[in-house]
Order: C-alpha cells, then structure tokens, then sequence
C-alpha cells in the first residue's frame, strides 16, 4: 500500500541535504578530506578524467562540489560522504514493521515498502515502533544524527497516544507518572527491574469505555508503553507515536511520507544538541552518568517540553492536573520482574 507522498521537496530545496559548511569545497579538497587521495594526487585523478560529480566527468580545475548534495565517483566508486542527507517523515500504519526487512523466510511489510525517495538513496528507520504501533517514524542516511537520536542518553523525547478500555482510574495514572517498574532483560533472561524515568502524562480522554492518554517519554525502552499501561492492568488497544523530539506528526495520512523541511531539521539538531548538552552536564554532576531523573539503562535526555494534544482534563470536569501528583508506588522491583517474565 505504498502511497504517494503528500509532499515531497526538490532536490537541492529547502528541507533537504543541510549539511554542515553549506557551501561549495573543491573536488580536489572534497577528495582528500574524503580519505581518497591526498590533494595533488586527486588533481591527478581529476585530470586523468576519473572522477565524476552527479554523473559527468570533470576534467578541468577549478571544480567545486557541495559536500553532502553533490554525487560523487571515482572510478565509478560513489564516495562516501558524498551522497545527499535524506530525512524523511512516514505516518506507519499498523501490521508494518520499521525494520529495513523481516526475519528470513518472513515477507511482511516494511517502512522501506512504504517510501520510494526519488533519489534512490538507501534510508535507514530511525530507532523501532512495535508492528502494530502507528505513527511518527524517521528514516533517513545520515546516520550520525540517527546514532544520536537512538543513543539511550541523548536522544529526544518521544510522545504517543494510548487508547486503553475502560475508565483509567487515579491511582494507575499516579503510578504511571511516577514510574513503573519494568524487568530488565539480558540475553533473553530477567536479570531485574528497574523503574521507568518519569513520564510526561496527559489525559486527552476518559470515560466508562475507554480511556485515551498521552505519555512522553524519555527513554525508549522495549514496548515501553504497552508494558506499562498493562501493568496498570489496561492492556494498550491502540498505540500512535505522534511527537519526536520537534518533530510533529502532522499534515501526514497513515502511509503517506514526506521530506523533513529545513526548520524541523534545524530544531531536531538543536533538540539533539541540547539533550546531548543536559545527559552531559548530568552526568558530571553525579555518580551514575545518567540525566537526573533516569531510571534504567536507556535514561534518554531531560527537557520537559510538553508534547502537542491540547489541554489536559477533556474528559471529566474537575479532573486533576496529570502532570502535577505522584501516588502510591508501583509493585516492588522484585513483583514487577515476575510478573513481567511472562510478557
Ligand atoms: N512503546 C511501545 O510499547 N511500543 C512502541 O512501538 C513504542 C513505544
């Protein structure tokens, strides 16, 4: 069900290909700094006519190239560092996974079945939705901000609406913003449990049938979210990654994607900066190297930035304020492992 884009940037327009200098650098330069050859040796390999930019040979000096948008081979190798950064936005439908392929001998969907950049470039999903998870997945080649985004101390905060059954009462919205204990598997075993980082909440919908909530994240550990809402005793129904970091998933139908523009990569990489900056400073600050309030492996960045989804309390009047109480404490780490052994 590979859609058509919604929207989709020119090559070379805002949106795409940000690199760092912006500008042109010389071939000859580009090629050095590219660990091909020193630089008079790559003026040889331009003379001698070995060295193409976005398809044609160059031969003559000066030449110019952008790092980053500009193609370039040498002996019909391309040169890494050349290629164009792409950032794209998919809105996964459920039944996908965000994988680059299935297990051997399985042939379910894929986000890459789902995005055709017109480039061909070879894109990479950014960190994992669950198969039935909906939502907000960044793919892209530039795989030093994707090491940065999925780094469990550095990355951004990632927001989701849950839609459980029933009415969610008080105390399991306390417990859930305080922190959940969750096992912690090594190798296939519980080795413990550790409590989630505390967890940004928003009640977006309550009543008898069902409740819907937004929770933002800071760490990114496995099914997260439907681990905890089942250890509340509501199993998730539906789950949709609607936020990351600045990114909002907006403007998108399920399937469709779009190129990422200039200002949303600006803010992702000051998003990226700064909880880099914070897991940083927290960490020279205490024992544990993780951000203040980190639980677990996987403590991601502090920040607090709420996420979208409106004014909290839209369903019962009076409701209180999600993202102020802490309650009672959850199970014990020792409950919480055994009874999450048989997830
Ligand atoms: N938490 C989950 O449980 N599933 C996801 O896909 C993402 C976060």
């Amino acid at each position: 069900m590979a859609k058509k884009p919604q929207t989709r940037a020119r090559p070379g327009s805002p949106g795409t290909g940000e690199q760092e200098s912006g500008g042109r650098v010389r071939l000859q330069r580009f090629l050095a700094d590219a660990g091909v050859a020193s630089r008079r040796a790559s003026e040889l390999l331009i003379e001698e006519g070995r060295v193409k930019v976005n398809g044609k040979t160059v031969h003559d000096l000066p030449a110019f190239v952008r790092p980053g948008e500009d193609r370039v081979q040498v002996d019909g190798q391309p040169i890494a560092g050349s290629e164009r950064h792409v950032y794209v936005m998919l809105n996964k439908p459920g039944r996908t996974l965000s994988t680059v392929e299935d297990e051997p001998g399985a042939a379910r969907r894929t986000v890459l079945d789902l995005v055709e950049h017109p480039s061909g470039v070879r894109l990479y999903p950014v960190g994992r939705l669950d198969y039935d998870t909906r939502g907000l997945v960044l793919l892209t080649n530039d795989g030093e901000l994707a090491n940065r985004l999925t780094h469990p101390r550095f990355g951004v905060e990632k927001t989701y609406h849950a839609v459980v059954k029933g009415y969610l009462e008080e105390d399991a919205l306390a417990r859930l913003e305080k922190g959940i204990y969750l096992a912690e598997r090594r190798e296939g075993r519980t080795v413990g449990a550790t409590r989630a980082a505390h967890v940004g909440l928003k009640l977006i919908k309550r009543d008898r049938d069902r409740t819907v909530l937004e929770l933002t994240l800071k760490e990114g550990r496995n099914r997260q979210v439907r681990r905890m809402l089942a250890a509340v005793g509501s199993p998730v129904k539906k789950l949709e990654r609607v936020a990351m970091g600045p990114l909002q998933l907006k403007g998108l139908a399920v399937g469709e994607w779009r190129e990422l523009t200039r200002v949303e990569l600006q803010a992702l990489r000051r998003a990226v900066d700064k909880a880099g900056k914070a897991a940083g400073s927290a960490a020279l600050g205490g024992t544990t190297g993780r951000p203040k309030g980190a639980a677990g492996p996987g403590a991601g960045s502090a920040g607090g930035r709420a996420g979208p989804g409106g004014k909290p309390g839209a369903g019962k009047a009076g409701e209180p304020d999600r993202r102020r109480g802490a309650g009672r404490a959850g199970p014990t780490p020792r409950k919480a492992a055994r009874s999450e052994k048989r997830r």
